[in-house]
């Protein structure tokens, strides 16, 4: 799939943009502060209902201004689909899919895919669980809708859970009010897991495999599930009982210790734990090819390719990695930004250059 036409309102530090596209790949090229990043943003949130940077609609609205407006026409297989978002900067958003009103974000996915891989994503394999959580969740979320609403109630019991540990004292009542909660984690956690169980199978084929195209085959690149339950808890009857056997030590120590909140996926190159054992480049590879696999799993599940956002992240390459990754990427449609367009060396990409929110020749 590609995008063919970007329209922004009032978006960021855009005024107005008219954009149309032919299946090619654009280098959005600008010094700092320009809007590149905003520009790949609004292409995100098409795909995702979300900023891969903020929460708050109200600051991608442009200052000074009450409304935004972010419309994206994507050719697909399936035929050309417009997602057309207003944002508001005192009141929730309206967002239409081929012109008609959505009444859930998760209507929107599975009408534009694509991936972001943003200089941040090269400390995938370094950071904490929770960036490898919501790289999972991500990927997942834009290929299963009904992943997406169990991650949502899944989060709305945990908090409500854990509120409850932190000030309720023990008593009957406690238990009886933590039940509830616990059936709907069970519920979604079990859900959660499985999927996951199942997506990472997937993924983790695909990730050596782009491993092996960057580095040349020389070790051998695992990633694995790693659940905080234990595997049997895929099935809700299994989870519910392990939840329920820890939860004296959730009321002694006020917080829910056990669940898929506290997941993670397990990095392995030549069976050596690649967080604790890999170099700085290695670490960096691999965290290029866990992106890049989140393609090729889109791929393999939709039949057709997503497109990539790539920002700023060739600048913060050496010269090797920069052309084995750009080898490597495929036929895919890709938004890359940079300041300067040294690593494109004789690509043919189209260059737009972006200036205070605006195309400049
Ligand atoms: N809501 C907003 N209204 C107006 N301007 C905004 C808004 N949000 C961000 N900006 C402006 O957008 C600019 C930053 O844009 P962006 O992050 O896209 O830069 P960039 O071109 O990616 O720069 P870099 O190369 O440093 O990453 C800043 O000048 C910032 O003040
Ligand atoms: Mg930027």
């Amino acid at each position: 799939m590609y995008v063919s036409r970007l329209r922004l309102a009032h978006f960021r530090n855009y005024d107005h943009l008219e954009l149309s596209f032919e299946r090619e790949s654009v280098f959005f090229l600008g010094q700092n502060a320009q809007g590149k990043t905003n520009l790949l943003e609004s292409v995100f949130l098409c795909a995702c209902g979300r900023s891969h940077r903020t929460l708050r609609d109200r600051e991608l609205v442009q200052q000074g201004a009450s409304d935004a407006q972010v419309k994206l026409l994507v050719k697909r297989r399936e035929g050309p689909q417009t997602v057309d978002f207003r944002l508001y900067a005192d009141k929730p958003r309206a967002v239409y899919v081929n012109a008609i009103r959505t009444r859930r974000i998760g209507e929107l996915m599975g009408h534009f895919n694509c991936v972001m891989f943003a200089p941040e994503d090269l400390n995938l394999v370094k950071d904490g669980p929770a960036a490898r959580r919501r790289f999972l969740d991500m990927e997942i979320s834009q290929l299963s809708a009904t992943y997406f609403y169990a991650l949502q109630r899944y989060a709305r019991a945990l908090r409500q859970r854990n509120a409850l540990l932190k000030t309720a004292q023990r008593s009957a009542s406690l238990a009886v009010t933590l039940d509830a909660w616990d059936a709907m984690l069970c519920e979604n956690g079990a859900y959660i897991q499985k999927t996951r169980q199942t997506y990472v199978k997937t993924l983790a084929a695909f990730a050596a495999q782009r491993y092996d195209a960057i580095c040349g085959g020389a070790e051998r690149f695992e990633l694995s599930y790693s659940p905080n339950m234990p595997p049997a808890c895929v099935d809700p009857e299994a989870y519910a009982q392990r939840l329920l056997s820890g939860r004296a030590q959730d009321i002694a120590r006020k917080t829910t210790l056990q669940g898929v909140h506290r997941d993670d996926l397990a990095l392995c190159l030549d069976d050596k734990d690649l967080r604790v054992y890999g170099s700085q480049g290695q670490q960096r590879s691999a965290a290029i090819a866990m992106k890049l696999s989140e393609l090729s799993l889109m791929h393999d599940q939709l039949g057709q390719w997503p497109v990539l956002l790539m920002d700023d992240v060739l600048s913060e390459l050496d010269a090797g990695r920069q052309q084995r990754l750009l080898a490597s990427i495929g036929p895919v449609q890709c938004f890359f930004t940079g300041t300067d367009t040294a690593g494109l060396k004789n690509r043919s990409v189209r260059i737009i250059r972006i200036e205070g929110g605006k195309v400049v020749p």
